[in-house]
């Protein structure tokens, strides 16, 4: 099958390791993206974590991390370019080029930032930007930058960033309009719908903030402790069940192939299995999905001199186009082709 030829782009903020609801609804998403058109790049936003993130230590693992994380998912370098945000520095001139095109306004209707006043508000300070440093007030300005100095036709996304999209447009067609047409209008592609969100071991939706949820990458032992917690109701083994209610079935439908899951159905529903026996099959298939992606993360998290080799070597390809990217803007504004 021919790939689509179109440029996909997705950058993630280092904050922590992913869980199975992160994997199935953005990032097994983002790399059959990756996988199915002709180019695509793959970044860490450090540079937008730093606007809350002051533990390099943290900062440090954590971009790590991510590198390790969608290596071991299956993130194939020769499809995909991967780097750190921080190691191409024509994004912050971009984002320079970017700041005399776009006007105050556009960042003061910015989400994230409107959501950091109201809770000033709430918490009863005089100042509504109190804790707000310009790293967060101009998040959209480096985020289009990101986007656009790759030339993106497509940025799979969550929907708490269809805002930042909508800028990044805004902001392509300001300098589009006021010089020359130098960047293509990304598109965004939302993430899958709210209702299919992964239930976590408590039975409301899985989130980190909720402290509910399945790490993708843990030991088999704690694997199988955590399935073991998962709530359920106090049917006996030989009653019917609904599947549809159960979080076992629920999370199961996302890692078994569809006879399987067609058969924990029917022995939910008939009556005959029981929850300790589900939890076992549940288990089972979550260690085929990612026994060994763990051994990979693993692997990678023991050896970061490699990480930063091959993200280097991704930042230098990453270059490549940003340069050439701002030369263009910049010529096209009246300042000199970099040399
Ligand atoms: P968390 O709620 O754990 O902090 P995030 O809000 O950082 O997760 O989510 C990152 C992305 O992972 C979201 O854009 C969403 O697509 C996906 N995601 C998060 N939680 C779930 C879930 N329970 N089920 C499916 N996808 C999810
Ligand atoms: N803002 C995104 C988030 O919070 C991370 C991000 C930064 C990003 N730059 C990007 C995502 C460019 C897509 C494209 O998740």
């Amino acid at each position: 099958m021919g790939l689509v030829d179109k440029t996909i782009l997705t950058g993630v903020k280092p904050t922590g390791a992913p869980h199975i609801g992160n994997y199935i609804g953005a990032i097994r998403p983002a790399l059959q993206l990756a996988a199915t058109h002709e180019r695509s790049y793959l970044f860490i936003a450090d540079y937008h974590a730093l606007n809350a993130v002051h533990d390099p230590e943290a900062l440090r693992r954590d971009s790590y991390q991510v590198a390790a994380c969608w290596l071991a998912l299956g993130l194939d370098l020769n499809k995909t370019v991967l780097y750190r945000q921080s190691e191409i520095p024509e994004i912050f001139e971009l984002t320079q080029l970017l700041c005399a095109v776009t006007p105050k306004g556009l960042m003061d209707r910015a989400h994230s930032y409107k959501a950091a006043m109201d809770k000033n508000r709430e918490e009863g300070r005089d100042d509504p930007d109190h804790g707000v440093n310009m790293g967060l007030y101009t998040y959209p300005l480096l985020m289009a930058a990101d986007i656009l100095v790759a030339q993106t036709d497509i940025v799979p996304v969550g929907k708490d960033q269809v805002q930042h999209l909508e800028f990044t447009r805004d902001m392509a067609a300001y300098f589009n309009n006021a010089f020359l047409p130098v960047f293509k209008l990304p598109e965004y592609q939302l993430e899958k719908a709210a209702g299919d969100l992964l239930p976590g071991v408590d039975g409301r939706k899985m989130s980190k903030s909720y402290n509910n949820h399945i790490p993708v990458f843990m030991d088999s032992a704690a694997r199988r402790k955590l399935v073991m917690k998962i709530v359920t109701d106090s049917k006996l083994p030989a009653e019917p069940k609904n599947a549809d209610g159960s979080v076992i079935f629920r999370l199961y439908t996302h890692f078994a192939g569809n006879n399987e899951v067609q058969a924990m159905r029917d022995a939910f529903e008939k009556g005959g299995m029981g929850y300790g026996d589900a939890k076992q099959k549940l288990f089972e298939a979550l260690e085929l999905t990612f026994e060994k992606p763990t051994q990979i993360y693993n692997s990678y998290m023991t050896d970061t001199k490699k990480l930063d080799e091959l993200l280097a070597a991704g930042a230098d390809k990453a270059r490549k186009i940003a340069r050439e990217t701002l030369s263009t803007a910049r010529e096209a504004a009246g300042l000199k082709r970099l040399r």
